[in-house]
């Protein structure tokens, strides 16, 4: 398994504005907060990080990434209480804080049994927890990367590996929140319509997102035969239709502690 940093800033941002929507109804889920302390876990760029400590006028927002590179486009957004520190958003410790966001980040992290209790234990009383992963697995874009990865050589080169979201159903979230003590709770499934030009694009979106995984298990000089695989396997299972909707569900999660 190749050990370098396959998140690629610019692919990320290529489809900036609609990866936004999720966000924004993510922080429509809060409620006010009064000169909160902030951490961002899976900050990415930090621009919605920066954007998420503007509009709270947060005390204190601290983003935490594992990605370098990320980081590394994080950093000039830095100050007036904002900081931001490389971490691994399934082990962090710190706080209390009275909000803990996570937008589009944690289906990275394994075993959320175990994970929602850390997130709900680094809020102070009364703190509020926000996250959104997404849960489109069952989509050809999900399917048809995890069928290129069972074929030769990809299937022996990642020695075994299957990738398996970590991510729960929303009814063991909403279970989960109320055992531990949240007595507000929202738990929510959206269908987001993305609109792209082509099903080409689809490539391009995963490419910045769900393929990373595949690509950072892959030997280098695997990587671009698994890309034309995947290219040809999608366009085999989607309509060629322009523009393109590409559905993708995701789940919203709010609690308040009391
Ligand atoms: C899809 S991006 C989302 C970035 C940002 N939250 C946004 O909404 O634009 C996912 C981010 O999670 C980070 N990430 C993945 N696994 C992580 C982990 N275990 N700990 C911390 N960050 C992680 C990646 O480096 C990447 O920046």
């Amino acid at each position: 398994m190749s050990t370098t940093d396959t998140w690629n800033p610019d692919q990320y941002a290529r489809f900036a504005g609609e990866r936004r929507q999720p966000w924004d109804d993510l922080t429509a889920l809060l409620s006010p907060l009064s000169r909160p302390r902030v951490v961002d876990l899976g900050c990415g760029d930090g621009a919605l990080t920066a954007e998420l400590h503007g509009r709270l006028q947060a005390r204190e927002t601290v983003g935490v990434d594992s990605s370098p590179a990320m980081l590394e486009r994080a950093a000039p957004r830095a100050g007036a209480g904002l900081r931001f520190k490389q971490g691994d958003a399934g082990s962090f410790s710190g706080g209390p804080f009275d909000l803990v966001f996570s937008n589009a980040a944690l289906h990275w992290v394994a075993d959320h049994a175990a994970l929602l209790p850390r997130l709900a234990a680094l809020l102070a009383p009364g703190g509020q927890l926000a996250v959104q992963v997404p849960v489109n697995d069952q989509h050809p874009s999900h399917l048809e990367a995890a069928a290129t990865a069972a074929e030769p050589p990809f299937e022996a080169a990642l020695g075994g590996w299957r990738r398996e979201s970590p991510v729960l159903t929303p009814e063991w979230y909403a279970e989960a929140l109320f055992r531990l003590g949240f007595t507000a709770r929202r738990v929510r499934v959206e269908v987001y319509g993305h609109e792209l030009a082509s099903r080409d694009e689809v490539v391009e979106w995963v490419r910045g997102s769900l393929l990373t995984d595949y690509q950072r298990r892959l030997p280098e000089a695997l990587w671009p035969g698994f890309l034309q695989r995947y290219r040809e396997r999608l366009a085999a299972a989607l309509p060629d239709q322009r523009p393109f909707l590409y559905p993708y569900r995701r789940l919203l999660l709010w609690a308040r502690l009391a």
